[in-house]
């Protein structure tokens, strides 16, 4: 057997055999110490890697499809679908008994020439959107376990809704339109609202959350908050307590979505041991999700694997010279200090 088989089947053996996943000693596999599911985002491409899915599956037991699950991948220009790595990343997480997060359904970054087209004719375009919803849910159904129908509403500064494409043709309700589409493609799924800088904006966070509560007033079936938690390594860990806290207090299921937390960029330069207020951050994070009551934890996703996976480290995020270090995992797959104070305050 050559070298390379050998080491296929010892990966396999080491997919399959979670006892062997265990990392060096005192960091066991995260997600066997984890109460509540621990997400991942993933990308086609990190299917590819054995390192990455080995990594991946022996830490956590859900994926989020960082990019092929949503418009700007799956809706062509001439308004077909493509599914093919979307079904391969539910396929990967099938295969190794990961659950599947859907990300995401509408999005003012991403609108689509397909939509842009039907601009003029609000019927067409409401059919098309109620559409778009139901054939991806449906396709999924059963196979994810909640989605984020509707991705960054709130203006970042919070005045108020953002305009978008969808917003523009369909008004406000836009929102309620989509769950209500939501909840017939798959009632199963839970269904979400995802925004960022809920921690950082106080005043972005009131406005979501007066928007979840106007949702919620008007039937709309909304059941979970999305904090995305895109965080940088200088905030005051008392800002993510208390935005946990407003966040969890209207009694929805409760995501910390897309966790990481960067030590680069301006806000950093002057902090002495940048590290060090990444664990003391990553520390709150933990400990304000670990108070949310249980029936309201539906998981916690890390927005990439090891540093190196980091959209932060990508052609079009890197500031400057110094890669970020913004996840639990380095770039050899080692746990970081986070990885190791995650085990420890579940203890
Ligand atoms: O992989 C293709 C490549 O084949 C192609 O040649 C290239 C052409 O542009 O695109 C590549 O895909 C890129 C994809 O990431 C995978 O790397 C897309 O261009 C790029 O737009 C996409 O960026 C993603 C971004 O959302 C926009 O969808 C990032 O990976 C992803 O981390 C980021 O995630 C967002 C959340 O969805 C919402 N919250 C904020 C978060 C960070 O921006």
């Amino acid at each position: 057997m050559d070298r390379r088989a050998l080491l296929a089947g010892a990966g396999a053996l080491v997919l399959t055999t979670p006892a062997c996943a265990a990392y060096p000693p005192q960091v066991p596999a995260l997600k066997s110490v984890a109460p509540y599911p621990l997400g991942v985002a993933a990308r086609h491409l990190h299917l590819a890697d054995p390192d990455w899915a080995k990594l991946a599956v022996a830490n956590f037991s859900q994926l989020t499809a960082e990019w092929e699950m949503k418009m700007e991948y799956m809706l062509r220009d001439d308004g077909s679908l493509q599914f093919d790595r979307a079904d391969a990343l539910a396929a990967f997480a099938r295969k190794y008994g990961m659950k599947v997060h859907g990300h995401t359904l509408v999005w003012y970054a991403q609108d689509g020439l397909t939509f842009q087209r039907l601009k003029g004719d609000p019927d067409a375009f409401l059919n098309a959107y109620v559409g778009y919803i139901q054939k991806v849910m449906g396709r999924y159904r059963g196979i994810v376990r909640g989605w984020d129908v509707v991705n960054e509403p709130v203006w970042n500064d919070g005045r108020g809704l953002r305009p978008c494409l969808w917003r523009e043709v369909l008004g406000d309700d836009y929102i309620g339109l989509a769950f209500e589409a939501a909840r017939q493609a798959d009632p199963a799924a839970v269904l979400f609202l995802n925004d960022y800088n809920l921690e950082l904006t106080p005043a972005k966070r009131t406005t979501f959350l007066r928007l979840c509560e106007t949702l919620l007033k008007n039937g709309a079936p909304l059941q979970g908050i999305g904090t995305q938690m895109h965080i940088s390594a200088d905030l005051a860990p008392g800002a993510v307590t208390t935005a946990i806290r407003d966040i969890a207090s209207l009694g929805l299921q409760v995501h910390v979505s897309e966790l990481d937390i960067s030590l680069r960029g301006d806000p950093l330069a002057n902090v002495v041991e940048p590290r060090l207020n990444q664990l003391k951050v990553f520390e709150a994070v933990i400990a304000a999700y670990n108070d949310v009551p249980a029936v309201q934890r539906y998981g916690l996703t890390v927005w990439s694997l090891r540093d190196k996976d980091s959209w932060l480290n990508s052609a079009r995020e890197r500031k400057g010279p110094i890669p970020d270090e913004p996840a639990l995992f380095d770039d050899r797959g080692r746990p970081k200090a986070m990885a190791e104070r995650f085990v420890a305050m579940m203890r």
